[in-house]
């Protein structure tokens, strides 16, 4: 891939911009951000680490929009973050409105590019984009169940003293309270949680796993999470630029699946060198669509205020 465009330089977007330079994912990484001078000492920073990663990836930092130009791909991570005691829904009214306004010259300067949604309340902004820019539900994603994911395998890692590198969770639905942590998916070495772990541990480790973003925010108070989610974007980023053919629980337009349409949420999809290459959709046994019905119905009531 040639060039990959981050819009929005806060702790989220620079962190990522990290990552991906170091993993050397594309020849020209812009960052881009609306205040003075942040994108572009964020960006030189990353750069003058190259040396020291040994990666030969360009970055550029600014506050002009015409620098994502001809971008691949295009993360949105601006948006104003959640303070404690606040839902990530409760920033939704600002974030479509800033959003939009990245949408005005994504059409202008990237027609041609893929976008991957991180702002929240991520199932609402990545509907909202998809349904703006007309693309094909292929080319607009939104990233939630890879960081969800990655923090429940990392409580089923705490809990059993086994190595992450065998667990394998899934965590599918919208990005908020009523996500879907799928026990019945999640394993170690292929072997059900269930194998290892008492069920009181689990609905633990569901319930951790659910409120995971709001207990970093609690603990740091002024910062919601960024390690996490700038490892679980830079994840699915090389997915699509490595064209790996890679399942990931991706935030997608749904199209029947799951009996659903015009709504976006956490579902497995094979990404790879087009983005969503296939949605994959899952046979759910009565407690899981239990918790279906209701993440999607705060996902409806969310559209509704679009
Ligand atoms: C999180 O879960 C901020 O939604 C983000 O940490």
């Amino acid at each position: 891939m040639q060039k990959i465009t981050i819009i929005g330089a806060g702790r989220v977007g620079e962190a990522t911009a990290q990552v991906l330079a170091e993993r050397d994912l594309c020849r020209v990484l812009v960052l881009l951000d609306i205040k003075e001078g942040v994108a572009a000492g964020a960006a030189l920073d990353i750069q003058e680490t190259a040396p020291l990663f040994g990666f030969d990836t360009r970055v550029i930092g600014g506050t002009n929009a015409s620098l994502m130009v001809d971008s691949d791909l295009i993360v949105i991570t601006a948006g104003i973050p959640r303070k404690p005691d606040m839902s990530r829904s409760d920033v939704l009214a600002t974030n479509v409105k800033i959003t939009n306004a990245i949408l005005d010259d994504v059409l202008d300067y990237a027609p041609h590019s893929k976008l991957l949604l991180v702002s929240n309340p991520v199932d609402i902004l990545t509907y909202y984009a998809w349904k703006k820019t007309g693309w094909d539900r292929s080319r607009v994603m939104g990233q939630a169940g890879v960081l969800d994911s990655s923090r429940m395998a990392a409580f089923v890692a705490l809990e059993t003293g086994y190595s992450v590198k065998n667990i394998n969770a899934m965590v599918l639905g919208g990005h908020g309270d009523a996500m879907v942590p799928m026990t019945r998916f999640t394993t170690i070495s292929g072997i059900p949680i269930s194998h290892f772990l008492e069920q009181k541990v689990i609905d633990d480790i569901v319930k951790r796993s659910r409120f995971g973003g709001a207990e970093i925010l609690a603990l740091k108070k002024t910062s919601s999470a960024y390690g996490a989610p700038a490892a679980a974007i830079a994840e699915m980023v090389e997915a699509i630029t490595c064209q790996r053919c890679q399942i990931l629980p991706t935030v997608a337009l749904l199209d029947g699946e799951y009996a659903q349409k015009g709504i976006a949420m956490g579902v497995p999809c094979v990404l790879s060198g087009q983005g969503i290459e296939k949605v994959i959709e899952l046979p759910l046994n009565n407690a899981e669509k239990k918790m279906f019905d209701e993440t999607i119905k705060n996902i409806k009531n969310d559209l509704k205020r679009l």
